[in-house]
């Protein structure tokens, strides 16, 4: 595996891979990888010839007061990991090189309707931020395919929107989220919690769980289930930023009569903030 830190060298090797007639796959990151990262580069080396990674902590997707300075880098540890899961080519550039003239003057891409709501109404600007550099990642690279973690399921939404949106010839392909034992999903930010957080927190998706398995009973009154849930989380010791449920095909909020829901969380353990999600899969009528 090649490691690269300028465009030029990133477009050579690819120009290269590209004359060898070979299919080019995007693993986007941010670094500090986990088993949950390692499984989207698995899957690109399935689908792709040739596998190109990126490990960019994106500045123009981090909010005033989030945690941009103290985003774990982990280089020398990620590289092997990328090794081992069959990556060709890492793309790690520094901030200059993704945006050599600032990012006041920076062209943004934003993709309204599913980045609305949600994260996005906690984390304003974010989308915008993660729309505007997977298009630059998109151009850079000019993959076949990129595989994105259903982990953040609205920012693999807003990416299948933008994609669509912009006519751009790359297949977006969901991977499934990787856990731990006890449920908790892999995190880069899980690295932040204390062990009481820690032990605390796979009770998030054990709440998501409840909610699933009184949808699957027939409940349909959301409301009361989601006040249930976030009752729980609150009495645990989160404080609760969203839970909602979902249609899972488009995010709108769910109709009773929905079928394929997605039920969405996000919380804080102290000053980390986690997120997970699942997808119900109703039988039709
Ligand atoms: P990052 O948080 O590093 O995640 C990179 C990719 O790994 C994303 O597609 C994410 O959904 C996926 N991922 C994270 N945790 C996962 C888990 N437990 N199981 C499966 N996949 C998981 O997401 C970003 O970076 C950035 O926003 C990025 C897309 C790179 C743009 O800057």
């Amino acid at each position: 595996m090649t490691t690269v830190k300028t465009l030029r060298e990133l477009r050579a090797a690819i120009a290269q891979a590209r004359a060898e007639g070979k299919q080019i796959g995007l693993v986007p990151t941010m670094g500090n990888l986990h088993a949950g990262h390692v499984s989207l580069v698995e899957i690109a080396a399935q689908r792709a010839d040739f596998v190109v990674a990126s490990i960019f902590v994106n500045p123009l997707q981090f909010g005033a007061g989030e945690d941009l300075d103290k985003y774990p880098r982990t280089l020398a540890a990620d590289q092997e990991k990328l090794l081992a899961a069959g990556c060709h080519l890492l793309f790690h550039p520094d901030v200059a090189e993704i945006y050599p003239h600032g990012m006041g003057d920076q062209t943004r891409v934003s993709v309204p309707g599913v980045s609305e709501g949600l994260c996005g109404a906690s984390r304003p600007g974010h989308f915008e931020g993660v729309a505007t550099v997977v298009t630059k990642l998109f151009n850079m690279v000019q993959p076949d395919l990129a595989v994105f973690g259903e982990k953040d399921y609205q920012q693999l939404a807003v990416i299948r929107a933008l994609v669509q949106d912009l006519n751009m010839p790359i297949q977006i392909i969901g991977a499934s989220t990787q856990r731990a034992e006890d449920g908790l999903a892999l995190s880069s930010r899980n690295g932040y919690l204390n062990a009481d957080q820690r032990a605390l927190a796979p009770m998030l998706y054990r709440g998501l769980q409840a909610i699933a398995e009184e949808l699957r009973r027939g409940a349909r009154d959301y409301q009361r289930l989601i006040g249930q849930a976030q009752a729980q989380q609150k009495d645990a010791g989160f404080q609760p930023d969203y839970l909602e449920i979902r249609n899972a095909v488009n995010l709108r909020p769910a109709q009773v009569d929905d079928r394929h829901l997605v039920i969405l969380t996000a919380a804080h353990l102290g000053s980390t903030r986690l997120i997970d999600n699942l997808v119900v899969e109703l039988p039709g009528q």
